[in-house]
Order: structure tokens, then C-alpha cells, then sequence
């Protein structure tokens, strides 16, 4: 079996991303750089890797975006259509929405903020094996708690959706990854928005539909939180996340050619350092990543955080667990630690934002 060419891809990639501003302020969270590419890239990659060749982007927040950089796919031996909401439907209206634009049977819908290495073909025979109307791909976690907790039969098939709850009766999760029957897609209500998870998932259970999951223990991570994306990155840098756009690429740091480093900087952990950005001297980076145009001044250090375009972090500045928006000057000795978020632009004078007390 495997994948036909005739499978259609769906990517969501209309969120505002709320949970990474300030910076899907400037730019859509699927296209923030992730280890040297949108992170939108690693994935429409795997897809092609996969065997799909037609990609329908279901877009809303900043649509234009996509477009711009990826025009009609050709240049990743893509076939790539946009399907916009003018007011975003939901991550079930996004689905519903791209009906017309369908040409296969049946589609493989995914969100656009999934680090994975699931077997897509794999899911997608299970899909058809099943005679399935919706095919998920679960996945095992540690603290499933946070998650969609989705619990299955001994024939893999589901038995009911359970939003982010306290006590999960199982360890798998919704991976937000999807085969839809054209049939099934067609149930979902138009005109309104509509949660895929809360709301069509359900009521597909309900009407007696055949849902299943496909369920393994591969890498995944959701890139929704700042923590995530971070650790998602270094992932990418180190070879512990697959994409097959980094192969042979793999290390402590990934550099852009045209960024400069000083003496003695340090950069371990999966740090990313964009086009054109400068490290100082003696700088200390961590897990940082560090977007095009920043600057880093000497004997800085940065640590599991990103640096926003064109941001200047100024000497023996202490950045941990942080996210710095466009273009904000970090004065120098300044501490900005535990999930501390500078909004774009936003200038600290010299030692202005310190968390101990020496001067
Ligand atoms: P948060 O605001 O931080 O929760 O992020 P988000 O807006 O991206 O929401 P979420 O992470 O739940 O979305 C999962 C996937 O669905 C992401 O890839 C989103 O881009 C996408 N998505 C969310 N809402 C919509 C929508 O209304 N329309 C479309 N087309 N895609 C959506």
C-alpha cells in the first residue's frame, strides 16, 4: 500500500499563535525560523518525503505570508494551493473549508506545529486497513495530562475524546495529524467555526462513525509554547527531531554563514544563530535561538530562549527562559529570567531590569 499520489495534504496554519507572542506578532507561528528554516519548511519536507505532492495550506492570521515564500511549491517539489479565511473557522472549519480543492479521496490533515517523525504512510494504511472514516495519529506521553487524551479498543478503534483532563484513563494523545474520507470531511458544518477536537471528533463518535488511531512512541512535540519551541529547535540542531532537510547537518550549534562570531563565544545546547546576526566576544549561548539580524554583545549570555529579529542583547546581559520581540534593545546587565517576554521595539536601559541585587 503506501501512500498514492493522490492523497491530499491539508496543513492548518491559520492560528494566531497567541501562546508564542510577541513574536507570531510579526510573523505566523508556522513560519517562525526554526533550525535554519520556517518550521513550516521541515514539515512540508516530510510530506514530500512521504510521497505527497499536492498541499492545500489552510491559512487565516497573516496568510499572505505563506504565499510569499512558498508561491506555488514548485521549488520544493510541491504542488502547494491556499485556501484563506477571511475570519478564521477553526481548526474544523479550516478543515472543512478546503473541500473544494480536494482530489483524492481521501486527505491527510495535519497542524502546522508539529515536530514529528510518525511513518505517514503507515498511517495511512492503518486508514485504509480499517475502512476507517477518520484515522488519528496517537501518541504515547509522559504527563499526558496537558493533552487530548484518546483512548482505544484492542482493534485500535477510538472510544471517546477527552480534553486536557486531570486524570487520563490512557497515556496516548492526539498527535494533530488526521486521515478524513471525503465523506467524513463533508460532515463538518459550514459557515461557523468549529474545533476539530472538541467538537467534530465527538460528534463522530456519537453518529457511529469509524474512527481510529494509529498509536507509536516516535519524537513529537507540539511547538505551541516558547518553551517547546525551544527545546523543539535544539532538537532539530542536534539530531534528536528528524527533518529531512538537516540531514548531515547536525551538532551543538547551527550558524548561518554570514553570521559572525567572537572570541572565545560559547555555543552548545542546539543553538541557532540566523543570517547575519553577531555574537560578541566571550558570549555565552545555550539552547538560544537567536533570529536574523540580532546581536548578542560581548560576554552576554543567553540560555534556552529566542531572540527576536534584529534584537540587541547588550554586554554581560543574562537572557534564561525568555523570548525577546522584534527589534528590543536589551541594555547591558540587564536579567531576564523565567518566562520574562519583551515586547517588540521595547528599549532597557543599562542594568534597568536586574533580578539580584549586585550592581
Ligand atoms: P495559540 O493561540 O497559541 O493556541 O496557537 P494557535 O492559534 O496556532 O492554535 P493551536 O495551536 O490550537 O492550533 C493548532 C493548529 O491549527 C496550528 O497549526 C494553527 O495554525 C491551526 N489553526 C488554529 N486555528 C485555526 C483557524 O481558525 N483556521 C485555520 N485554517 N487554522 C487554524
Amino acid at each position: 500500500m503506501g501512500i498514492e499520489k493522490a492523497t491530499d495534504a491539508v496543513v492548518l496554519v491559520g492560528g494566531k499563535g497567541t501562546r508564542l507572542r510577541p513574536l507570531t506578532m510579526s510573523a505566523p507561528k508556522p513560519m517562525l525560523p526554526t533550525a535554519g528554516h520556517p518550521f513550516l519548511e521541515h514539515l512540508l519536507a516530510r510530506i514530500r518525503a512521504a510521497g505527497i505532492e499536492h498541499v492545500i495550506l489552510s491559512t487565516s492570521y497573516k496568510a499572505e505570508v505563506f504565499e510569499e515564500y512558498f508561491g506555488d511549491g514548485s521549488g520544493i517539489g510541491l504542488d502547494i494551493e491556499y485556501v484563506t479565511e477571511d475570519q478564521p473557522l477553526g481548526t474544523g472549519g479550516g478543515i472543512r473549508n478546503v473541500e473544494s480543492a480536494l482530489r483524492g479521496d481521501h486527505v491527510m490533515v495535519f497542524n502546522g506545529d508539529v515536530l514529528t517523525g510518525a511513518d505517514l504512510g503507515a498511517i495511512l494504511d492503518t486508514h485504509v486497513e480499517k475502512e476507517a472514516d477518520v484515522t488519528l495519529h496517537l501518541v504515547r506521553v509522559s504527563d499526558p495530562r496537558a493533552y487530548g487524551s484518546v483512548p482505544t479498543d484492542a482493534d485500535g478503534r477510538v472510544t471517546a475524546f477527552l480534553e486536557k483532563t486531570q486524570d487520563p484513563p490512557t497515556d496516548q494523545i492526539n498527535a494533530g495529524c488526521y486521515v478524513f474520507t471525503r465523506a467524513a470531511l463533508e460532515k463538518i458544518p459550514t459557515g461557523r467555526p468549529v474545533s476539530v477536537e472538541r467538537e467534530v471528533f465527538p460528534s463522530l463518535l456519537t453518529d457511529g462513525s469509524r474512527v481510529f488511531g494509529y498509536v507509536d512512541h516516535t519524537y513529537w512535540r507540539d511547538m505551541g509554547t516558547p518553551e517547546d519551541f525551544v527545546r523543539g529547535s535544539a532538537d532539530l540542531v542536534r539530531g534528536i527531531a528528524p527533518s529531512p532537510l538537516l540531514e548531515g547537518e547536525r551538532g551543538e550549534a547551527l550558524v548561518h554563514p554570514s553570521a559572525g562570531i567572537g572570541g572565545g563565544a560559547l555555543l552548545i545546547g542546539g543553538t541557532v544563530v540566523g543570517r547575519g546576526a553577531v555574537i560578541g566576544a566571550g558570549a555565552r549561548l545555550d539552547g538560544a535561538v537567536v533570529f536574523d539580524g540580532a546581536q548578542i554583545e560581548a560576554g552576554a549570555t543567553v540560555e534556552r530562549s529566542i531572540v527576536g529579529f534584529g534584537v540587541r542583547i547588550g554586554p554581560r546581559a543574562l537572557v534564561r527562559d525568555g523570548v525577546i520581540g522584534d527589534g528590543a534593545d536589551i541594555g547591558a546587565r540587564c536579567e531576564l529570567l523565567r518566562g520574562a517576554r519583551v515586547w517588540p521595539g521595547v528599549a532597557l536601559p543599562d542594568g534597568g531590569v536586574r533580578f539580584s541585587t549586585d550592581v
